[in-house]
């Protein structure tokens, strides 16, 4: 396949951006999305130009860092997947691909397809765990009977792999998804419910110091979610919000 690409080239935070275009020849439709930006980046290299920065690390839909937008679309037109993920057989010789970042005030970008993700660990740091006596006397973690249901919701929640897209996607900038699977995952186990008050508090006033917007209820985030995280953890999260609200106080 022959195609053109028109890619967000940005120096720096502070610096304009714009779209550049490049053409890639000779890409197979077995490769993956990243691999054909890896085809592109050894031409600029020998050519002695600067290659196009993008995340990735696991490249096979764990880690969550090769968030870029393709066509309009968070991780590209292909459903449950990631751009690590995505091969080019969905893309036709002689095609126009847009390449551009996630865009959301709260990731600003750092460099052409890189953002700033740190919002999302401080808001884990805010309330995203366990705190677990390590004294010596803790708990075998398969003592304690869980039911299988609640097992079940718990890990589907848990699948979430804070890439971002659910933000990017929502006309908002809402990041109420992934906070919401981060409450879910914790708030439906024993262990997690000892601190979940102040879990939810915490991390939705960290999610809202960051600069992220409200949910609508549209559902974009849903749609275009690689793990298809569902809808139901944010009315979970309003709920338990509400909850806490209305009944926690500081020990
Ligand atoms: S909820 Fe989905 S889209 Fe949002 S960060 Fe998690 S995996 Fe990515
Ligand atoms: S590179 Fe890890 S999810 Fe894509």
């Amino acid at each position: 396949m022959d195609l053109t690409l028109k890619i967000w080239r940005q120096k720096n935070t502070s610096s304009a951006g714009k779209m550049v275009d490049y053409k890639v020849t000779g890409i197979s439709g077995d490769m993956s999305f990243l691999e054909m930006i890896d085809v592109l980046n050894n031409d600029l290299v020998e050519k002695g130009e600067d290659p196009v920065a993008f995340d990735h690390d696991c490249r096979e839909g764990i880690c969550g860092m090769c968030s870029m937008y393709i066509n309009g679309e968070a991780h590209g037109p292909d459903r449950g997947v990631t751009t690590c993920q995505l091969h080019m057989r969905k893309f036709k010789n002689g095609d126009t691909i847009y390449i551009e970042p996630f865009r959301a005030k709260a990731f600003p970008v750092i460099k052409d397809l890189v953002v700033d993700r740190g919002a999302f660990d401080r808001i884990m740091a805010a309330g995203g765990f366990v705190s677990v006596n390590t004294s010596g006397n803790t708990m075998d973690a398969n003592a304690l009977p869980i039911p299988k249901d609640d097992a079940d919701e718990a890990f589907d929640a848990a699948t979430c792999i804070g890439c971002g897209a659910c933000v990017a996607t929502c006309k908002n900038a809402s990041a109420m998804l992934f906070v919401s699977a981060k409450v879910s995952q914790l708030a439906l186990l024993p262990q997690g419910k000892v601190e979940a008050e102040r879990r939810v508090l915490s991390m939705v006033e960290q999610m809202d110091k960051e600069g992220f917007g409200n949910c609508t209820n549209t559902g974009a985030c849903e749609v275009e979610c690689p793990k298809g995280i569902s809808l139901t953890n944010i009315a979970r999260m309003n709920r338990e919000y509400l909850k806490a609200s209305l009944t926690y106080s500081e020990k």
